[in-house]
């Protein structure tokens, strides 16, 4: 049988996404999940995609699938799975293969990785990939870091499944070892800022002009089409708008107001305390969440302190709307030009020369931070503009 072109190791949601784009680009994809009753129930669901997956059972077989140097894939939880399945994996692969971390890894730990593997002659690859589960399947951002060769090889694949801006693949080599996974922990930190943001401007519509859901979502889906369009307001507009199916309320008001974290944003917030650079906008926003988390102890203060209130805010409500556009459009821009500004610190003290120009250039379509914004800022360091 013709050898598959990459490999990929884990079939969760993102996983098996990432596989069907692949292999819906015509690359054709060796599959292993560590439970077997996975990998076959992936390939009964492949659909019309089923000759372009090779499923396997072994890490041997998945090595002997794919066409050398073998990229291989792992889409696994970020933290210890990672290091355990790299193990593994020693064991299979030869000299000059690739393994390529999708997940969301710290960078330092991929700068590790990169190290520790090519001591042993393979090679590693850090990818960041933004764009949630809609975007693995139908195209998402890719910010890769690792060596140009191994770029080089997994280069056809990679921007055959990105996302597409006016045709331009939203997929690139951004510098060596930690660079991608960089990139996109900084990528989640803005991601932080931008919900935030979007969060307190809700707020203030909410209990200042007490305003109801709908209307707040009708005052979001019209910002979208100007300045601030972007992914992020465009859902805000549609969560908003939306009913629990249970209670028949608006769901944003059945939803529990406390916010985990996995820690992209919290790493970005150390790396510019380490760098010296102010990510103040960033900061807050993880702060916030950490807030959000501890309802016990809000609930606690609340009950011993009492609810202050809100004092409602008079005046013309247009002008006020227009002054808050304005201000999420100005604490959009502290928060991007706060996330290049860490990224060029990181790019001088790694060594990275980090390519500002196309890391706005692939955050234009695809992922989470999407935004006409960004397009503005690609054409600013098209122009001369750049950090
Ligand atoms: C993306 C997202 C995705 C997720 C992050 C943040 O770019 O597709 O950033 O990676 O939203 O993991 O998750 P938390 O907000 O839970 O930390």
């Amino acid at each position: 049988m013709e050898k598959a072109e990459i490999g990929l190791i884990g079939l969760g949601t993102m996983g098996s996404n990432l596989a069907l784009n692949i292999a819906e680009k015509g690359h054709r994809i060796a599959v292993f999940n560590r439970t077997a009753a996975r990998t076959d129930a992936f390939v009964d669901n492949a659909g019309a995609l089923r000759d372009m997956v090779v499923p396997c059972y072994s890490l041997e077989e998945l090595a002997a699938a794919i066409r050398p140097p073998r990229p291989i894939i792992i889409m696994v939880l970020a933290g210890k799975p990672v290091d355990e399945q790299i193990a593994a994996l020693r064991g299979v692969l030869s000299a000059n293969d690739i393994v390529i971390d999708a997940g969301n890894a710290n960078f330092r730990d991929t700068m590790r990785r990169f190290s520790e593997l090519s001591d042993s002659g393979l090679t590693f690859i850090g990818m960041g990939v933004s764009g949630g589960e809609e975007g693995a399947r139908h195209g998402p951002s890719i910010m890769v870091g690792g060596t140009e060769q191994s770029w080089k090889r997994v280069e056809k694949v990679l921007t055959a499944i990105s996302a597409k801006f006016r045709d331009e693949p939203c997929a690139a080599w951004l510098g060596t070892d930690g660079a991608g996974h960089f990139v996109k922990t900084i990528h989640n930190g803005i991601e932080y800022a931008d919900m935030q943001m979007i969060a307190e401007i809700y707020g203030i519509l909410r209990d200042g002009l007490s305003m109801g859901p709908r209307e707040i979502a009708q005052v979001f889906a019209g910002w979208n089409k100007g300045r601030l369009n972007s992914y992020l307001i465009e859902i805000t507009a549609k969560v908003l708008a939306a009913d629990d199916p249970k209670t028949g309320q608006p769901v944003v008001d059945v939803i529990l107001d406390r916010a985990g974290q996995k820690g992209t944003g919290k790493w970005s917030v150390i790396e510019a305390q380490q760098l010296g650079i102010p990510a103040t906008a960033i900061e807050a926003a993880v702060a916030a969440r950490v807030l959000s988390s501890i309802k016990d102890e809000r609930l606690a203060a609340e009950k011993g302190y009492g609810n202050g209130g809100v004092t409602p805010i008079s005046g013309d409500k247009d002008a006020l709307l227009g002054d808050l556009e304005l201000a999420l459009f100005a604490g959009k821009i502290a928060a991007y030009a706060q996330g290049f500004a860490v990224m060029s610190g990181a790019s001088k003290e790694f060594n990275w020369n980090l390519p500002m120009p196309t890391i706005a250039k692939i955050w234009r379509a695809g992922c989470i931070i999407r935004s006409q914004l960004l397009d503005t800022m690609a054409e600013a360091f098209g122009s001369g503009g750049g950090a």
